[in-house]
């Protein structure tokens, strides 16, 4: 989702502002700005652009042809008003003293408009958020923050916003509702901005901004205010991962690297969570007796997420006999869902701002479940409103398409299910320990399957000219076949559907002709051959059929399937977070054969802050 950077300080700002806004980039934009206040003409110089970051860049040499040293910058991804140079941000009011940078929607921005409108004000855009603009404009008079206050009044919605006044050049505003935003601490020098990444090759120290707090950031310091406009004082947050960790550190792609990061990502979010044996978790909020007092657990996620959820199902049931639910994030707020006290509501959200996750999270709290999630961004909205927190330690995940991410929440969940399971006493202690066992051997496993890469290069180089691919599995490979048929879709843009198996001749098999393909999976050592039958099933209608199974199954599977890309066998409740690996790869090479924007894939943003 969009992206928004502020400095004030003593260097020029807009090459701050420029390169802050880059390593945003990939957060997923349609076009970007800048405003910059200029003390020679002690105005406000403001310059936008639809496309790529790129394109604003050269507009102004790098940010030289601009000179002062306050601003605020934007990359923005459209929710009203299609993109264009207009609709771009900042958007600046009719005075031309006010310039804001917003990233969410104003939902009740028509009745605002309509009313300035009556009032004679004159709009130039399309978007909701030229109506903050005009209406700070319409309430100014003199007093910038007063004004900025008394627009969070009447405005609705979801808003991080950064705020420039040319009658008050020494200072930026932001503010925060819903979508995320952080302060930076520097020496003589103030920062806000979307996320980390954008600011700390300038500062480590950073505060997290939470709803309802407007901050004045200025050379000596920023002063917080809650709601209520009682000033705070912000915790302030070192951050300690080293800048290349933001980077691509030799690979070609984000997307790469982070594949290959797995083990590693595996290693930080299991291996602190396995104490003498047992499940361990820090200052873990859930009581024995709250858990056992569980009646319903609902999962709850979009994508990605939402996928690693449909494991998670399996496997809690399976080890906790508590029966799960699953639910899309955007769907749960409207299905009147049955929660209650005894409803342990499992969020799951890489970025920790999905805004219909953080939605899901807010609906569900109202009807008085505790909301236990699994994030990767430390110090997310959704972490920060969540009653039960467990971080998946991932490190920054900055590829659009999630892996690394997926495979430790996946972990983190198996980890959540034996822990239950253990309190519930509905494992029994020699398996309890096979799979503790077998989860600290996942990385290593992990790392052979990375060895054997070429192989799947080779699969995705005889495929990737296919325009409709089929993922069919069976239990948790169906789950599994949903992740790997996103992966490819997101990335490649091939069409591709994930199948439960067994459903395929209730319709869809109709679908199956000469030279489909079907990517069959057949992990899941119960019900192998079924999945055998269905490569039978789907061969004898003409199909390509490349297979996933485990090392144990191979030759089995080379009877029939075409290809097949193999696992090394591992625990049951272990098999989709070595499954998903070759998936990964798949997709990833088959992008790369198809020459697509692997990291920056068209029409997607990393973080889906709008609804
Ligand atoms: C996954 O590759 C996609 N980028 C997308 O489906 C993502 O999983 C989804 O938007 C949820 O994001 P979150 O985990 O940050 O909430
Ligand atoms: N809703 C605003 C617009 O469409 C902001 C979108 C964003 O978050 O980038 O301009």
């Amino acid at each position: 989702m969009c992206g928004i950077v502020g400095y004030i300080g003593k260097e020029q700002a807009a090459p701050i502002l420029l390169d802050g806004l880059a390593r945003l980039e990939y957060r997923g934009y349609d076009s970007a700005g800048v405003a910059v206040y200029s003390e020679r003409a002690e105005s406000l110089s403001v310059h936008k652009a639809k496309g790529r970051l790129q394109v604003l860049s050269d507009m102004l040499q790098g940010g030289a042809a601009l000179d002062g040293t306050v601003g605020i910058g934007h990359t923005r991804w459209a929710t009203h008003g299609a993109p264009s140079d207009v609709n771009s941000h900042p958007q600046v009011s009719r005075s031309g003293k006010i310039a804001v940078v917003h990233n969410g929607i104003i939902e009740n921005y028509a009745e605002l408009k309509a009313f300035l409108m009556d009032k004679g004000v004159p709009f130039t855009s399309d978007t909701d958020t030229e109506v903050v603009a005009q209406l700070i404009d319409y309430f100014y008079e003199g007093d910038i923050l007063q004004a900025v206050v008394r627009v969070l009044h009447r405005i609705q919605g979801a808003y991080a916003l950064g705020i420039i006044c040319a009658d008050a050049p020494d200072q930026l505003i932001a503010v925060r509702k819903d979508s995320p935003l952080i302060l930076g601490y520097g020496e003589g020098c103030s920062f806000l901005a979307s996320d980390v990444t954008a600011i700390i090759k300038h500062t480590r120290d950073v505060g997290y901004m939470e709803d309802g707090e407007v901050a004045v950031l200025t050379r000596d310091g920023i002063q917080c205010y809650n709601h209520l406009m009682q000033p705070i004082q912000k915790e302030i947050s070192h951050v300690d991962w080293e800048i290349d960790a933001a980077e691509k550190g030799g690979y070609e792609h984000f997307m790469f690297k982070e594949i290959m990061e797995q083990p590693e990502a595996m290693r930080r979010a299991i291996f602190p969570r396995i104490k003498d044996g047992e499940v361990y978790f820090e200052d873990f909020g859930l009581t024995k007796e709250y858990i056992r007092a569980i009646r319903k657990i609902y999962i709850v996620a979009c994508g990605s997420s939402y996928h690693v959820g449909m494991v998670g199902k399996y496997n809690l049931e399976r080890l906790t006999r508590k029966p799960v639910e699953v639910a899309l994030a955007s769907e749960f707020r409207y299905m009147d869902p049955i929660v209650d006290e005894n409803t342990l509501v499992v969020v799951i959200s890489q970025s920790g701002e999905t805004l219909d996750t953080m939605a899901a999270l807010r609906e569900a709290k109202r009807l008085g479940a505790k909301v236990l999630s699994i994030v990767n961004v430390v110090g997310s909205s959704i972490a920060r409103e969540s009653d039960v927190v467990l971080y998946t330690w991932a490190g920054p995940e900055i590829a659009v398409a999630t892996t690394k991410a997926y495979s430790t929440q996946m972990a983190v969940i198996d980890l959540l299910a034996l822990y239950f399971a253990r309190v519930l006493g509905t494992i029994g202690e020699e398996e309890y320990r096979a799979v503790l066992e077998e989860m600290l051997r996942l990385p290593g496993k992990i790392e052979a399957v990375l060895a054997d890469r070429d192989d799947i290069q080779y699969f995705a180089s005889q495929y990737f000219n296919h325009n409709s691919v089929f993922f069919i599995g069976r239990n948790v490979d169906y789950a599994l076949g949903l992740e790997g048929s996103l992966k490819l879709k997101e990335i490649s843009y091939i069409h591709s559907e994930a199948y439960a198996s067994g459903e395929l001749k209730h319709g869809t098999i109709s679908l199956i002709e000469d030279g489909t393909l079907v990517v069959a999976l057949g992990t899941y050592s119960k019900l192998f051959e079924k999945a055998m039958s269905n490569v039978v099933e789907v061969k004898s209608r003409g199909a390509d059929v490349l297979a996933l199974t485990t090392e144990r199954h191979k030759a089995e599977m080379a009877k029939t399937a075409n290809a097949v890309m193999t696992i090394p066998d591992t625990h049951d409740l272990l098999l989709p977070s070595l499954g998903v690996v070759p998936l990964q790869l798949f997709a990833y090479y088959v992008a790369l054969m198809r020459g697509c924007d692997i990291d920056k894939p068209r029409n997607l943003a990393k973080s889906v802050t709008v609804e």
